[in-house]
């Protein structure tokens, strides 16, 4: 599929590899995060090697006005492939979680997904082509306790991108979640609660490349899927939890997030 892409969240980690990937495909380029000179590093780094054309918009997409700055650059383009996927998350109690964090995060993880989906979407209908790649996660398949916020926008966003993938058969337009799992980019730095820094994963635990899951999310929308899990934690856990009963699932996600927020067992969120 050829014409502009839109990435938003393109500054880092998963957004700028989809910038990447896409103008190696011969995509121009609208490239959306709030950090401006990482937006024109990755403009100038496009550019100089594939020749396409980028632009770029620096704006919050949880505020309004950012998400309406957002607009009214897609609105003369006809954009083909769009890939939202500018999110954050948050780890440690909620009772302690600033409540302005958690709201901003529904507002960029949620609300700014559906807004952008239904503007690109009458158009790429009407065109009879385009794909829609939405960034989900693997904390979609069930709830995380201490990360409850965060897991419920991802799984917002897997159901949406369901129901949308069916609204939109034989329309020519498809519609795809990603499911990654711990993947090594800047978002486990971002991840902080009641000033809580995360601690990262233990070392066994197996990290996924952003460039790994950009290629196989990529070649999952060629091939017309709805949903991928990208990598052994979200395909192992995608399948545990179809056969662990949820309540010993919450259990155990729940211990494994309490050591990571380092919440000692016992204390006032201890079971
Ligand atoms: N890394 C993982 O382990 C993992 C696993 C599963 C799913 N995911 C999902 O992958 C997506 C990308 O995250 P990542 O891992 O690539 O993390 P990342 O390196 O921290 O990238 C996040 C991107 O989102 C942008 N962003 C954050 N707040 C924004 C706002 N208010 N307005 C506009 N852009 C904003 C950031 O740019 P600015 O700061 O410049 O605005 C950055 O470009 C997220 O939706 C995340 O939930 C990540």
């Amino acid at each position: 599929m050829t014409g502009p892409a839109l990435v938003t969240g393109a500054s880092s980690g998963l957004g700028r590899e989809y910038a990447r990937a896409l103008a190696a495909r011969g995509h121009d380029l609208l490239l959306v995060a709030r950090r401006r000179a990482r937006l024109e590093a990755l403009r100038d780094e496009l550019v100089a090697r594939d020749g396409i054309d980028v632009d770029i918009v620096a704006c919050d997409l949880a505020t309004d006005a950012g998400l309406a700055d957002c607009r009214a650059a897609i609105a003369p383009r006809p954009i083909t492939v769009a890939v939202l996927n500018a999110g954050f998350g948050s780890l440690g109690p909620f009772d302690e979680a600033d409540p302005e964090h958690e709201a901003r995060m529904v507002r960029l993880n949620c609300l700014a997904v559906v807004d952008l989906a239904r503007q690109l979407i009458p158009d790429m209908r009407a065109r009879g082509r385009g794909q829609i790649i939405v960034i989900s996660s693997a904390a979609a398949w069930h709830p995380v306790p201490f990360m409850a916020t965060y897991a419920a926008t991802k799984a917002f966003e897997l159901h949406f991108v369901r129901a949308l993938a069916e609204e939109l058969r034989g329309s020519g337009v498809g519609v795809l979640a990603v499911c990654p799992g711990p993947t090594d980019t800047e978002f486990s730095a971002a991840l902080s609660a009641a000033g809580r820094r995360a601690p990262g994963w233990p070392k066994a635990m197996p990290i996924e490349t952003a460039r790994g899951v950009v290629a196989r999310s990529l070649a999952a929308a060629d091939a017309g899927r709805t949903v991928v899990a990208t990598g052994p934690v979200a395909q192992t856990t995608h399948v545990a939890t179809r056969l662990i009963p949820l309540g010993w699932t919450l259990r155990i996600v729940g211990a494994v997030h309490r050591r990571r927020a380092r919440i000692p067992a016992g204390n006032a969120h201890g079971n």
